[in-house]
């Protein structure tokens, strides 16, 4: 930890807009006056943007405005000038062809708000799956102090007595439908007890596992990530992260300062011990990439290999968020981490400190949601990273979502070119396919789907399900829900769309995969592979218009996090000339 202060007070950025007598200065600050705030809030205190990602199609941001208000009455304590803003806000549940096809686009365009913005400290007001990482990214590559606050999980669903999870009990139900388990009138009554109060995703899907990694990066304030989004605590939380953010540009506390490689370390570990998304895989890649540190997937590998999952919750085992913060939520599983020596305890936090004096006293109050090691639900709960003839340049399997009995299986490749060829076929009876099978399921990667969707974890064919069977071994170049379960390969790369091996697997083509030994493997003659690849041409021209086109043509591949290719990299603060 090597972070020094910024000496205070000085003359902060905001004061090219608003400090001075040129009729520029009163240009701009003439304007804001027109919302009536008096003269001396000009006067270099520092002007904090709440990136607001709020929006009525963005349901589980939908409380957010309310909680800007909390922000801002902690800006305005630490003598700051909060000033909202809306940013893009792409929905994971609404967004097509797919939300993270606009992640990218989000990060740009919340990195050019704070640095073409009079905005000396950012509070990054998030909360579904995208809305994190790409806010994050963005504030990253400006090095703007900024500090995440996250909206919050909603309450535990309930239906007839049984905990509802978000997503995951939606993927469970229409797989019982499928084989005949539940009736649709039952399902439509389940509906209704889905999503009973303002949040995001209940589960350890990718909105709690992206709150939890923030958390763990030190970008938020320790016990940030599983206040329910309804508990008077959130909105104290809130405050007091509007408080600090004041502080932090004070101190000038950089993102640059807080984004090392310990601080990855730490959260790649930790989404082990969570059980968290294969979707963060992406997003810290992404992330370490706008700050230069040179993250890979065999550091995801490495470092969660060993981690056990200890927090009990779906989708890979029972509880909700709910129950996580009444049991202490991540401070106390990042304070397990550090007494396994395995947490870099001196990185540094938006507290200023160093983020072992956040966690060292968090106690367990409930050992069935976060377990003791020698109950884990899965001694190496990191993200295994499969490579072979079928991934050369990597996929990735989430363990504690994974079927034991499938971690070593050679079957029958049963191949949908598309995901518009797997719904058409996946109900037909003379569907040739049985529970030994692998399911494989191309161009839905970055570039093919396009924006790389969820689709990863597709359901069963009815016919095995009828069985009782309810897992198969699933493989794609797309990604899986936070939310979802199963054997799923996914993130495949290179993905299908630009000829990569999965493009060229056929019906009947056997597969192996192997966990332990981190092995895929196409087996067919070397020279055959070769021989299709060479033959290998795209499904279809790429767009040639539009933010599609600009997709297409900079997209980099899942194994490296699936940034733009000019956006990678720390653009910094600075500035051109006025604009007048
Ligand atoms: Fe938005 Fe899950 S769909 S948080």
């Amino acid at each position: 930890m090597d972070f020094k202060k910024a000496d205070w007070p000085r003359r902060l950025r905001s004061q090219e807009w608003y400090g001075g007598t040129s009729r520029d200065n009163i240009y701009h600050r003439g304007w804001l006056k027109n919302q009536g705030y008096p003269d001396d809030l000009f006067d270099g205190r520092p002007v904090i943007g709440i990136l607001n990602t709020w929006s009525e199609l963005t349901p589980c941001n939908g409380h957010l405005r309310e909680l800007a208000e909390k922000v801002k009455a902690g800006v305005w304590e630490a003598g700051g000038f909060p000033l909202e803003v809306p940013v893009f806000s792409a929905s994971e549940n609404t967004f097509r062809p797919s939300a993270m096809m606009y992640r990218n686009l989000a990060a740009l365009a919340v990195e050019e708000v704070m640095r073409g913005q009079p905005i000396d400290g950012a509070v990054l007001l998030v909360g579904c799956d995208k809305t994190t990482p790409s806010l994050m990214m963005g504030a990253a590559s400006t090095d703007i102090p900024s500090i995440v606050v996250t909206g919050g999980p909603m309450l535990n669903g309930w239906f007839r007595g049984e905990r509802v999870g978000s997503g995951t009990a939606l993927w469970q139900m229409s797989e019982d439908i499928k084989a005949g388990r539940m009736s649709h009138a039952d399902f439509l009554e389940a509906e209704q007890a889905m999503s009973r109060s303002s949040g995001t995703c209940n589960t350890m899907g990718t909105a709690s596992t992206m709150a939890s990694m923030a958390e763990a990066l030190g970008m938020a304030l320790s016990g940030n990530a599983a206040i329910p989004a309804v508990d008077s605590r959130r909105r104290v939380m809130a405050q007091l992260s509007g408080r600090r953010i004041v502080q932090m540009v004070k101190d000038d506390l950089k993102p640059s300062d807080i984004l090392t490689r310990a601080a990855f370390e730490n959260a790649i570990r930790c989404n082990g011990a969570i059980g968290g998304s294969t979707n963060a895989v992406i997003h810290l890649l992404a992330l370490a990439g706008r700050v230069g540190i040179d993250l890979t997937l065999e550091d995801w590998d490495r470092l969660g290999r060993d981690i056990p999952t200890i927090v009990n919750l779906m989708p890979s085992g029972e509880y909700l968020m709910e129950e996580f913060f009444y049991a202490g939520g991540l401070p106390v599983v990042l304070k397990r981490l550090g007494e396994a020596g395995v947490l870099h305890r001196d990185a540094l936090t938006v507290s200023g400190g160093p983020i072992w004096d956040e966690v060292k006293d968090a106690r367990n109050w409930n050992e069935d949601v976060i377990l003791p090691v020698e109950k884990a639900l899965t001694a190496s709960g990191g993200i295994a990273v499969l490579r072979g003839n079928l991934a050369p340049n990597g996929a990735v399997l989430k363990p504690s979502a994974a079927s034991p009995h499938l971690m070593q299986h050679r079957g029958r490749a049963v191949v949908f070119e598309t995901i518009d060829d797997y719904k058409a076929r996946i109900d037909c009876d003379d569907l040739d396919i049985d529970e030994t099978c692998v399911m494989v399921l191309k161009n839905c990667g970055p570039k093919g789907y396009p924006g790389m969707a969820e689709v990863g974890n597709m359901g069963l064919p009815p016919k095995v399900l009828k069985k009782g069977i309810t897992d198969m071994i699933r493989i794609s170049d797309a990604r899986m829900s936070g939310t979802a379960y199963g054997t799923a390969v996914l993130h495949t790369a290179p993905e299908a769309a630009v000829g990569g091996p999965l493009a060229v697997v056929r019906d009947g083509d056997m597969i192996e995969i192997d966990v332990a030994a981190r092995r895929i493997h196409l087996d067919i003659p070397e020279d055959e592979l070769a021989a299709r690849l060479a033959a290998w041409r795209p499904l279809s021209a790429p767009p040639d218009s539009g933010y599609a086109s600009m997709f297409h043509a900079h997209v980099e591949g899942a194994d490296t996090g699936a940034d733009f290719d000019f956006l990678k990299g720390c653009r910094g603060r600075e500035v051109g000339r006025d604009s007048h």
